[in-house]
């Protein structure tokens, strides 16, 4: 089973419109395993490093304080091929372009207020782990509905 881990920030529009519950079950219902969940108050360092790609673009500035108006929810986790299944609950980057069903196309109908931010790679998606979580922030458990949300052959056996 090719098990991947991926991290979700929940976005202070997302907290301020009360749609937390609503994001983390789309996620936990799929069959993802949460392995990591906390509220933080992001700041400016962290986000120059999570969001250097978009340095020196005209939405960097008010990205960043979008990400800093209210506290965000990070969510790690795991599954198979979590990233690109994670990808499409999210949908399109703007929620404008994002088909109904996914979550920016059902709760976002802007560019910048989009939900949620999810991992793109493999890489990122580790690097971005550990820029969110401390290893003993991260848990290993089996979930009990394992065996009839993979089958057999996934479940290695
Ligand atoms: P995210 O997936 O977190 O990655 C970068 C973020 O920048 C993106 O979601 C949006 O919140 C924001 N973003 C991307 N493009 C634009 C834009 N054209 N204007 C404002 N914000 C943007």
């Amino acid at each position: 089973m090719k098990e991947q881990r991926t991290l979700i920030i929940i976005k202070p529009d997302a907290l301020q419109r009360n749609l937390l519950g609503e994001i983390i079950t789309r996620f936990e219902r799929k069959g993802l395993k949460i392995i990591g969940l906390k509220m933080i108050q992001l700041e400016d360092a962290l986000l120059d490093e999570h969001y250097c790609h978009h340095k020196g673009k005209p939405f960097f500035e008010s990205l960043k304080n979008f990400m800093k108006s209210a506290p965000v929810v990070v969510m790690a986790l795991s599954g198979l091929n979590a990233i690109s299944a994670v990808r499409l609950i999210a949908g399109a980057t703007k929620g404008y372009e994002a088909d109904a069903g996914t979550i920016r196309g059902d709760f976002s109908i802007s560019g910048q207020a989009n939900i949620v931010h999810a991992s793109d790679s493999p890489e990122n998606a580790e690097n971005e782990i550990r820029r969110f979580f401390k290893d003993n922030e991260l848990f290993n458990y089996n979930r009990a509905d394992f065996d009839f949300v993979y089958g057999e052959e996934e479940r290695g056996e």
